[in-house]
């Protein structure tokens, strides 16, 4: 009874979250994109508003239905995810960075489809920005921003070198490229680290390991 009566434990908090890959154009019919499904980002959407929270969700391309009482806003490539986290952070209490941001982008969007001549075919690609290490350093920085890393080794090094580099105040880490993992799956297991810590999310449903890195951010905050 006591449980029940009480306010949800992410009321009154705002929850930033990007999720999905991007897609950057190389000509009117082509992009460069990933794996990414959004899956994971719009779970913790959706569990975040379940658990009171006033959600912003800045999603990639992805085939994926609005969680109930999220604001929903739709972008394409990095730069376009840039301008929507940057815009939407001010007044932010948590910042998700669970989207793919491509880290290279065409050097320039060709007018006219690239027509099939040489036996070779050379792209240039400039690196975008880091919109996560962005919002890190933002003037109104949400009090917690938080990472994730796919990574398919070194798992608790590099995740541990993305915290301190992007000045993160937690980074989530799961392994890819094993069986039912990661990208393009309804599963997923979390490694979970911030300064002088770690926490492992076994591996389950995205809904449950979504509640679960809820729980752990909830008691960040607590704490704070
Ligand atoms: N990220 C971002 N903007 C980018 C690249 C990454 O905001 N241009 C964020 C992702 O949303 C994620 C985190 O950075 O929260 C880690 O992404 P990852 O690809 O693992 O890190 P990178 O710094 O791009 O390093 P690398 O791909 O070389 O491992
Ligand atoms: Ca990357």
């Amino acid at each position: 009874l006591e449980g029940s009566l009480a306010p949800p434990r992410l009321a009154g908090r705002r929850v930033l979250v990007s999720a999905g890959p991007t897609y950057e154009d190389i000509d009117p019919v082509r992009f460069i994109g990933n794996r990414s499904s959004g899956k994971m980002g719009f779970a913790l959407a959706a569990a975040a508003a379940a658990m009171g929270a006033e959600v912003t969700l800045v999603a990639g391309p992805v085939a994926l239905a609005t969680p109930p009482g999220v604001r929903r806003l739709d972008v394409r490539g990095a730069a376009q995810m840039r301008e929507a986290v940057l815009a939407a952070a001010p007044g932010q209490d948590v910042y998700l960075g669970t989207a793919a941001v491509a880290d290279y982008t065409p050097v320039q969007v060709r007018e006219h489809k690239i027509k099939k001549t040489g036996e070779t075919l050379v792209l240039e690609l400039v690196r975008t920005a880091d919109v996560l290490a962005e919002v890190a350093a933002h003037a109104q920085r949400p009090r917690l921003v938080v990472g994730f890393a796919a990574e398919t080794e070194e798992l608790e090094a590099y995740a541990r070198d993305k915290l301190e580099r992007k000045g993160l105040d937690m980074i989530a880490a799961n392994e890819v490229g094993r069986a039912g993992q990661g990208f393009e799956t309804d599963d997923n297991a979390l490694a979970v680290f911030w300064r002088g810590g770690r926490h492992d999310i076994p591996r389950a449903a995205k809904g449950e390991v979504a509640r679960q890195l809820l729980d752990l951010i909830a008691d960040r905050l607590e704490a704070q």
